[in-house]
């Protein structure tokens, strides 16, 4: 068997119930035909505003968008920039890791972000958005812009 160093805390943390619950919720709107795999996902940005994501999919399949873009997508076009917490709650029978493209769209603003992944019967895997994407792709042009 390969062995995977694991980005997750030893012992889980608890995620905060404001950002469970918004997540929880939102996870119900996900538009996921081809997949029937419900995520939803909740951040909170620097001023405190929480903002919600759910995946969207589409008939080219290639067009569907995971709900920590969602998120992200929503913070950003309403002017946040930074993200200090994040929860990702799927059905899984293993809480569900965003996929790379995720850690890298997470990264861009909220490198120092706490991240906890949950799923229905309520198992919990905290870790932070840096430990989950080493060796991240960064332009200098990004640093200007925050
Ligand atoms: N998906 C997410 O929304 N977030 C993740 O972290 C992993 C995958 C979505 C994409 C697609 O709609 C469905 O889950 C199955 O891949």
């Amino acid at each position: 068997m390969t062995m995977h160093a694991t980005p997750f805390d030893a012992t889980s943390t608890t995620p905060p119930s404001d950002l469970l619950d918004a997540a929880r919720r939102v996870q119900r709107n996900a538009y996921v035909p081809y997949s029937d795999f419900p995520v939803g996902a909740a951040l909170r940005s620097a001023d405190g505003t929480i903002y919600v994501g759910a995946n969207i999919e589409n008939a080219s399949f290639g067009l569907s968008r995971c709900a920590e873009q969602s998120a992200v997508q929503a913070m950003a076009s309403a002017g946040g920039r930074t993200i200090t917490e994040i929860v990702v709650v799927s059905d899984a029978s293993e809480p569900a890791s965003p996929c790379g493209a995720c850690r890298q769209i997470l990264y861009e603003f909220g490198k120092n972000a706490k991240l906890w992944l949950v799923n229905a019967s309520g198992e919990i895997r905290s870790t932070t958005v840096q430990a989950m994407l080493p060796g991240p792709f960064e332009l200098d042009a990004a640093e200007a812009a925050t």
